[in-house]
């Protein structure tokens, strides 16, 4: 796991690994860059005309439990053959880091048709062509996850678009660890939980009948977690820690006004409001799973993809941190994934045959095959994620 080599740090530290961890932590430095901040993730329109199911199937997939550090692309694979499409997977945020590798990774199968649903059109495409993804495999779309509007506009486009969606990622985030005051969304939430949950909260919704009637083989619902919400883990303990409290300030809006920005009510705290909303997107998988997965057959899953301690999440940290996080991670806690590794990840529970079990969080080990994690207490707590539920759909105006 990403932090266990944190071991080797001058802290009273004792994990096994995620998910199974006997911690007691205490706050120390690396370098002049703190500990926390090390495992703080140590952690428009169509661009163009869709071919929607006109495109001579192909078969190909990508395999699952592999013991390799990179899952395999196997062909003629007899799931492939019932495709009689390309599916179609929507993946926010694709225009960096994890989102960009897993488009890649499954537009090299060249059984997908990747919708990106980026904030920023022109860097999408950007990046799209950079990675060498071919032109017939995306499409870029516009969607900021910042604004309300704009993930309505988003499905309303798309729905114009007539395109089927078989399969939605919610992996888009923003990570704002050496904030001093908070920043807010078009709707005055705050920016991290308002972004990370109420946008993708608004969105998996909107589109969850579009999923239903998805005739592709299998239609999954994928929203990307992380070990640092996660306090039954060395990452997740480390302070400030992921904690929703009794969701008063959600329930005020968290707009910095007449309620707090933070959902606990607390004030506020850039690296805790991402952690807090990584909680948010790991019980948002587990209520949709318990309403939903058994009448739909949707396949609701959530994921730690690894330490990714290149990706542009870390943009606004600072440099010194930014310098040294990616060898310390690849030397000293070995905890390190490439975007590209990461990206195969997430493509596995995008596309394998064999991961549809619904209503788990993935992890992968340190041979890289996967496995079902355990959550902690609070991101596995029902009657949170029933509360959240319903107070997210006040907030986004589905109530
Ligand atoms: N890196 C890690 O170690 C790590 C570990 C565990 C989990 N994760 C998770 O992995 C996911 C991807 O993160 P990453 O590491 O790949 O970071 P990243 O490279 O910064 O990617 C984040 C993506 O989100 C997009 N985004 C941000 N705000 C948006 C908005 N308002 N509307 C639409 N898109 C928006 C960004 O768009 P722009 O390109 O326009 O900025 C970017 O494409 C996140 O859910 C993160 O929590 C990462």
């Amino acid at each position: 796991m990403a932090f266990q080599a944190a071991l080797s740090l001058p802290s009273a530290i004792s994990i096994l690994k995620e998910g199974k961890s006997n911690i007691s932590l205490k706050e120390t430095g690396l370098f002049g860059v703190s500990v926390s901040d090390l495992k703080a993730e140590i952690k428009s329109p169509l661009l163009r005309s869709q071919e929607v199911g006109k495109r001579k199937p192909q078969v190909g997939t990508i395999r699952a439990q592999t013991a390799t550090t990179a899952p395999a692309i196997k062909q003629d694979a007899p799931e492939a053959k019932k495709t009689l499409r390309k599916g179609n997977v929507i993946i926010t945020g694709a225009s960096s880091g994890l989102g960009l590798a897993t488009a890649k990774a499954l537009a090299e199968t060249g059984q997908w048709n990747i919708i990106m649903a980026c904030r920023n059109f022109l860097k999408a495409e950007r990046a799209a062509k950079s990675v060498g993804i071919a032109k017939e495999n995306y499409t870029v779309m516009h969607l900021d996850l910042a604004s309300l509007d704009s993930v309505r506009q988003f499905v309303d486009n798309l729905r114009r678009q007539e395109t089927p969606v078989d399969v939605l990622v919610c992996n888009a985030a923003v990570y704002q660890p050496t904030a001093k005051e908070p920043s807010f969304t078009a709707e005055g939430f705050e920016l991290s939980v308002g972004t990370n949950h109420l946008g993708h909260f608004l969105l998996s919704r909107l589109l969850l009948d579009d999923l239903k009637q998805s005739d592709y083989p299998f239609k999954r619902l994928i929203i990307v977690g992380s070990i640092t919400g996660n306090t039954n883990t060395l990452a997740g303990n480390v302070p400030p820690k992921a904690n929703l409290g009794d969701l008063r300030g959600l329930v005020g809006g968290l707009n910095g006004l007449n309620s707090s920005s933070m959902i606990d009510g607390g004030d506020f705290d850039g690296a805790k409001a991402y952690k807090d909303s990584k909680v948010c997107n790991m019980l948002t998988m587990q209520e949709f799973h318990k309403r939903y997965h058994e009448e739909s057959g949707i396949t609701f899953a959530s994921l730690y993809p690894g330490c990714i301690a290149t990706t542009a999440l870390f943009r606004e940290h600072i440099p010194l941190f930014r310098l040294l996080f990616p060898p310390f991670q690849k030397y000293i806690t070995k905890g390190y994934v490439s975007e590209e590794d990461a990206g195969k990840r997430l493509a596995q529970v995008v596309s394998d045959p064999s991961l549809t079990k619904s209503g788990v969080y993935w992890s992968w080990n340190k041979d890289s095959a996967s496995f079902e994690n355990q959550l902690s207490k609070e991101a596995s707590d029902a009657e949170k994620a029933r509360k959240l539920w319903e107070i997210s759909e006040k907030l986004v105006g589905l109530e």
